[in-house]
C-alpha cells in the first residue's frame, strides 16, 4: 500500500506539473476542503429513524466526522437558480455530493464557476445529473457508490411488474373510496406466470430483477450492450437477444435497465414504443429521460401501452404539470426505489469511504469512477 501511495503520488506530481487539466485532485494532507452534500429535506419526517440518513438533516452522518478534520461540511436542498444556497457555495467548494433522487444538475456553466472543484460524488447510482464531459475535461474526478441500491431498485421494480399485471391500484382506489366492482379491476388483471418479461439492461440490477423473476416462472429476455458469461446465462435462465427491436415486440413486460447515456437519452420515442406489443407493461427505474415523455403519455391513453410504473422522471422534483402525473393506468411514484434505509447506510458508507481516500490520496474502488482522469467510464463513452 505504501509503494502504491508512493506511486500514485509520484504520478499525482507528474500530471500537476504536465496535465492537470486531466486530474484537479492533487491533495495536500491536511489540506482543509469545503464540501456542499444537496439530498432532499427530510422535514418532519427527519428524526424519526435514527438511521436515516440520506436527507439534509441526516447529512449522511459524516458530518462529526468531516468537522472533526477540519473540513467545512454545507448541506442544502436549495439546488436551483442563481439564488440557491448551491450555486452560492459553489466557486469555493472542493467536493459536491448529490443524490440521484434530489440531483443538483452539475452543467458545464457551473463546472466553469466552481473553479476549486476536485471531486463530484454520487450518493447512490446514476451521475447523469452531471455533464460528465465538461467535468472530464475540467480534470474533475467523478464517482459513484457502485451496487448501493442495485437490490432495492430490482425489488422494487418486480412490485411495479407485479402491481401493473394485476391492476392492483384501482382496487386500491375502490377501497379508499368506499366502492366495491371487481369487474372494474378483474377485466384486465393477469398472472405473470407464462408471459415474457425483457430487461433492456442487465447489468446489476437488471441481473438482480431476473434472479428474483426465475421463480414467477416466466419467459425471460435480456439485451445488453456485453452478453452475460453462458454459466451465468444459464442460471439466471435468460435468453440474450442481440436487438433490441427483435426484443421487443416479444415481450409483455419492459423493464428499463440501462443508465442515460447519449445512446439511450430519449431511446423509447414514438417510434420505439410502437415495436413493442400492444398492451405492453413498462417498468423504467433507470431514468425518465431514456423515455420521450409525451410519447409514453400518448401511447397510455390510446392503449398501445397498457401500464407504466416507474420512479423516475426529468427533471426531478417533477414539476406539478408533468404529463405523467395524469396520464391512464400508470403507477409512478416520486424517485424512492434506490433511497430505502439500508441503501441509504450502504451508500453513505460508501462516500465515506471516497471521501477518506480523496483525502489520504488514494485511489476509489475501480467500478466507482465515472470519470476518472479524463477518461468516461465505457458506458458513457
Ligand atoms: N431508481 C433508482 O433509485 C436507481 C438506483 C440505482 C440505479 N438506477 C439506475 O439504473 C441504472 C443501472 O444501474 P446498474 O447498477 O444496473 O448499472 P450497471 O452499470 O451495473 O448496468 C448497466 C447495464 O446497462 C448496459 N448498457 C449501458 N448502455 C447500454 C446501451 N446503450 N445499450 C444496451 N445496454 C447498455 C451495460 O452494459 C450494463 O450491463 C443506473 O445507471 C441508474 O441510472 C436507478
Amino acid at each position: 500500500m505504501a509503494m502504491k501511495r508512493a506511486a500514485s503520488s509520484a504520478v499525482r506530481s507528474l500530471l500537476s506539473s504536465t496535465a492537470s487539466t486531466f486530474c484537479r485532485n492533487i491533495h495536500v494532507p491536511g489540506e482543509s476542503k469545503k464540501i456542499v452534500g444537496v439530498f432532499y429535506k427530510g422535514n418532519e419526517y427527519a428524526k424519526l429513524n435514527p438511521n436515516f440518513v440520506g436527507c439534509v438533516e441526516g447529512a449522511l452522518g459524516i458530518r462529526e466526522w468531516l468537522e472533526s478534520q477540519g473540513h467545512q461540511y454545507i448541506v442544502t436542498d436549495d439546488k436551483e437558480g442563481p439564488d440557491s444556497e448551491l450555486e452560492r457555495n459553489l466557486s469555493d467548494a472542493h467536493v459536491i455530493i448529490s443524490t440521484p433522487f434530489h440531483p443538483a444538475y452539475v452543467t458545464a456553466e457551473r463546472i466553469k464557476k466552481a473553479k476549486n472543484l476536485e471531486l463530484l460524488l454520487t450518493a447512490g447510482i446514476g451521475s447523469d445529473h452531471i455533464d460528465l464531459k465538461a467535468a472530464a475535461a475540467a480534470g474533475i474526478t467523478v464517482a459513484e457508490v457502485t451496487g448501493s441500491n442495485v437490490v432495492s431498485v430490482a425489488e422494487d421494480e418486480l412490485l411495479r411488474i407485479l402491481i401493473l399485471i394485476r391492476n392492483f391500484l384501482p382496487g386500491y382506489h375502490q377501497a379508499v373510496n368506499g366502492e366495491w366492482n371487481v369487474a372494474g379491476i378483474a377485466h384486465r388483471a393477469y398472472d405473470l406466470e407464462g408471459k415474457t418479461v425483457g430487461t433492456v439492461g442487465a447489468g446489476r440490477i437488471g441481473k438482480l430483477l431476473l434472479q428474483r423473476l426465475k421463480p414467477f416462472n416466466c419467459n425471460l429476455l435480456y439485451f445488453d450492450r456485453l452478453r452475460m458469461d453462458p454459466e451465468l446465462e444459464k442460471e439466471i435462465g435468460a435468453k440474450f437477444e442481440e436487438e433490441l427491436d427483435a426484443m421487443l415486440p416479444k415481450c409483455d413486460v419492459i423493464v428499463i435497465n440501462t443508465p442515460l447515456t447519449e445512446q439511450t437519452r430519449g431511446l423509447f420515442d414514438k417510434e420505439k414504443i410502437s415495436k413493442c406489443k400492444k398492451g405492453v407493461l413498462i417498468v423504467n427505474n433507470a431514468r425518465g429521460a431514456i423515455m420521450d415523455t409525451q410519447a409514453v403519455a400518448d401511447a397510455c391513453s390510446n392503449g398501445h401501452v397498457a401500464g407504466y410504473s416507474g420512479d423516475v422522471w426529468f427533471p426531478q422534483p417533477a414539476p406539478k404539470d408533468h404529463p405523467w402525473r395524469s396520464m391512464p393506468n400508470h403507477a409512478m411514484t416520486p424517485h424512492i426505489s434506490g433511497t430505502t434505509i439500508d441503501a441509504q447506510l450502504r451508500y453513505a458508507a460508501g462516500v465515506k469511504d471516497m471521501l477518506d481516500r480523496h483525502f489520504r490520496g488514494e485511489d476509489f474502488p475501480e467500478q466507482n469512477y465515472i470519470v476518472k482522469e479524463g477518461q468516461l467510464a465505457s458506458q458513457y463513452r
